[in-house]
């Protein structure tokens, strides 16, 4: 049971300030200690440090078609995909604290390449399935998952000069639950591929274990449960009023304990190879909303890695 925390102070996927402050506030609020209890070999060294970030903040980066930030959000993501795939191909469970969600591109691209028949639950209010032409805003948070899949219109400088021409990830190893707030152009991408997922309506039908073994059914297509599995979790899929802070809220989301589920079912099917915890934003609303989120925030993460309730 050995980790290493990836954490990633990170904002340029999105315009609120702040994100970038997430991981911070999670290690201060005792995270590493709390893993180390549930018998976790942890290692940190620090938070990841984006030098090019500074360099092209400096020296500027212009949109590229909507994209904003592209130069930037490409080379953090290709620096985090580095790290991740080391710690993996070491044995050790990558845990990326975000930042935000534009990371993923980075954290599930490592994973792939030291599991390459890793599924992806993704936990989120989005989709996060843009593509650089459909996406309404040009944050490139709301965009990695097409750049994973490798849907038509992602193959674009910079990220072209670094992932791989034939995508890591189809589309039936992937796995959504807490969606409710999608664009047009994404729904109409998760329709035409087929992608699985399970919005607030099916969680709310079904409830959410069962939500939960149809997604671990989907990935495994009907088989034994052993694909390794990478989670992407985040913080806004919970309902405001659980996470309030964090950069794009939507209401009607998951309640605690469904998101404690989730991470606790996810444990127990001992696949786990990876984590993210992602958009956790400490400067957003009231002072007692942050440590409410970031409480959280490290509760989700000792869930997925251990913690039960007897
Ligand atoms: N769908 C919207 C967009 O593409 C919102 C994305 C929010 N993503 C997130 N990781 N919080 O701009
Ligand atoms: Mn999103
Ligand atoms: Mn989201
Ligand atoms: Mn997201």
């Amino acid at each position: 049971k050995a980790l290493s925390i990836v954490g990633c102070p990170f904002s340029g996927g999105q315009k609120r300030a702040g994100v970038d402050s997430g991981p911070n506030s999670l290690v201060d609020a005792g995270l590493i200690q709390q893993l180390e209890d549930l018998g976790w070999n942890v290692d940190f060294g620090g938070h990841q440090q984006f030098e090019e970030v500074n360099k092209l903040l400096r020296d500027g980066d212009p949109d590229i078609g909507n994209m904003k930030n592209p130069r930037t959000v490409s080379e953090v993501t290709r620096q985090v995909a580095e790290t991740v795939s080391a710690y993996a191909k070491k044995g050790r469970l990558p845990l990326t604290l975000g930042g935000d969600h534009s990371l993923a591109l980075g954290t599930v691209s490592g994973s792939l390449r030291a599991h390459p028949d890793a599924a992806l639950i993704w936990i989120d209010a989005h989709a996060d399935i843009n593509t650089p032409a459909t996406t309404p805003s040009g944050n490139l948070h709301g965009c990695p998952v097409s750049f994973l899949l490798g849907l038509p219109g992602t193959d674009v400088e910079p990220f072209k000069s670094w992932l791989p021409a034939s995508p890591l990830l189809k589309s039936d190893s992937l796995v959504y639950i807490g969606l409710r707030d999608i664009d047009s152009g994404e729904r109409k991408i998760l329709r035409e591929n087929g992608i699985k997922a399970f919005s607030m309506h099916e969680v709310d039908k079904y409830g959410i274990g069962k939500v939960v073994e149809l997604a671990l059914e989907h990935v495994n297509k009907g088989k034994e449960i052993k694909r390794p599995i990478h989670l992407s979790f985040d913080v806004d899929a919970l309902d405001p009023s659980v996470a309030p802070s964090t950069g794009t809220p939507v209401r009607g989301g998951l309640t605690f304990r469904e998101g404690h589920y989730i991470c606790e079912a996810l444990y127990e099917t001992g696949c786990l190879v990876a984590m993210d915890l992602m958009e956790v934003n400490p400067s957003l609303m009231q002072k007692r909303d942050a440590e409410q989120t970031i409480a959280i925030g490290c509760s989700l993460i000792r869930s997925a890695l251990g913690e039960t309730l007897l």
